[in-house]
């Protein structure tokens, strides 16, 4: 891997994700989470201050190890037990209807194939459990999805697989999750290619 992915991207997604209104979004939707809970695409673990403390416990994957020394500052500074494992979205190692809330933030952009990680997250999630996203994606008005269109492939490079114009809610259902909730927004201060949000809840469809 290049200087730039190995040292340099990791730093700055770390810098930049760690804004104030990443920070307050996180713990909006993180509010929500309880019992046995998978984080998937957990990054540097910017989510970790924000899960209530009764959580029993998080299993947190990403195939990437990323500033490592920060992840286990991160993890040490909160009360409930922490399990990362390097691996992907696509193919988890998880039993049927394990799980009672599955989280995911700013990595559907990401993951090369969000379908078939979304069917995994379906597969691990209890009946009564719920998927908690907040993503960003592709936007309604024609005019910047066409924007999203055309930079995606520069951004592809300088963000290390990350798309701009996933239509993230067709992804949830495609992927055997009906969605309760949906709530899309602007986030204020990034601009609206990188910034057109869906943020919500999904249950397994079946
Ligand atoms: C933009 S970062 C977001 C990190 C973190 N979720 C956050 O909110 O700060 C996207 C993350 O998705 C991870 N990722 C990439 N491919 C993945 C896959 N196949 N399965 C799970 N995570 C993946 C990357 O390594 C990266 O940590």
């Amino acid at each position: 891997m290049s200087i730039y992915g190995r040292h340099i991207f990791p730093r700055l997604m770390d810098w930049f994700m760690s804004g104030e209104e990443f920070h307050r979004l996180r713990a909006e939707l993180l509010q929500a989470v309880r019992g046995d809970v998978l984080e998937i695409g957990f990054g540097t673990g910017l989510n970790l201050s924000h899960y209530p403390s009764h959580v029993s416990h998080l299993s947190a994957i990403d195939p990437a190890i990323i500033i490592p020394r920060k992840v286990r500052a991160r993890i040490a500074a909160v009360s409930f037990p922490v399990e990362t494992t390097h691996l992907t979205a696509e193919n988890l190692p998880y039993p049927d209807r394990r799980f009672d809330t599955i989280v995911s933030t700013w990595t559907l952009c990401t993951i090369p194939d969000p379908v078939q990680a979304l069917r995994e997250v379906a597969r691990v999630l209890r009946p009564a459990g719920r998927f908690l996203f907040l993503e960003h994606g592709r936007s309604d008005d024609p005019r910047v999805a066409t924007w999203q269109d055309r930079l995606n492939p520069i951004q592809n490079l300088v963000g290390r697989g990350c798309n701009l114009n996933r239509r993230i809610d067709r992804l949830i259902e495609q992927g055997g999750l009906k969605i309760i909730e949906l709530d899309r927004f602007q986030m204020n201060d990034v601009p609206r290619i990188g910034g057109t949000m869906y943020r919500g809840s999904g249950v397994r469809a079946d």
